[in-house]
């Protein structure tokens, strides 16, 4: 009998030596500890709403760059200064005022300040010594020269090639093909000289404003 206990234990022993080894999972993933987690990484309302708001923000701020100057590129451009006007302006970029411009400019005066879209613009000193309602784009409409006045002519007379306009610049010798541009000259309270658009009929052709 003893005999056979030692016999069976060997048998066994030798089994057991040749069985499988237990496969051991090396990728197992470690157990979540969830409760934990979701204490972590929960996202209240109040900081949803916030995240939405920013996320909203950027994406209107982006659309907005990109889409105001695609706009802007098919609007026509502005009129010179704008249906408001602009004030007059000396050759240093300084507002010109009626009443001090006029202690110093005399009847008959044609002498140019910075108009609408910076133009060189006449300003017409009448003979009762008060400024012309209308100011005279100086630029001829030839080829563009700048046209001086001439009082011993009373016109202006154009250098390049002739052409002639009268005191209220219709023209009167060509080459130039339309007068003068007009503009709106009035003061307002602060006594600054202003231009503004002349969109109405022109009244030496009695037309459509050419420059419009
Ligand atoms: S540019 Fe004035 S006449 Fe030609």
């Amino acid at each position: 009998m003893k005999l056979f206990s030692v016999l069976s234990m060997a048998l066994f022993g030798s089994a057991a030596a040749f069985a499988p080894a237990p496969v051991v999972n090396s990728r197992a993933v470690a157990p979540v500890n969830m409760a934990a987690a979701d204490g972590e990484f929960y996202i209240d309302q109040n900081r949803r709403n916030l995240m939405n708001l920013i996320l909203v923000g950027s994406a209107a701020v982006t659309v907005g760059g990109l889409a105001v100057p695609y706009i802007l590129f098919f609007l026509p451009p502005s009129a010179g200064g704008g249906g408001a006007g602009i004030s007059a302006k000396d050759a240093l970029g300084n507002d010109l005022f009626e009443k001090e411009y006029l202690t110093t400019h005399r009847v008959g005066d044609h002498s140019l300040a910075q108009g609408l879209k910076g133009d060189a613009t006449y300003l017409i000193v009448k003979e009762d010594g008060t400024l012309e309602d209308f100011g005279l784009n100086a630029v001829c409409t030839h080829l563009g020269c700048v046209v001086p006045w001439s009082a011993p002519n009373n016109k202006f007379m154009c250098p390049c090639h002739g052409s002639q306009y009268s005191a209220t610049g219709a023209v009167v010798r060509g080459p130039a093909p339309l007068p003068l541009a007009l503009a709106h000259r009035t003061t307002d309270e602060a006594g600054t000289i202003i231009f503004s658009p002349w969109t109405e009929t022109d009244f030496r052709t009695e037309g459509k404003p050419w420059w419009m």
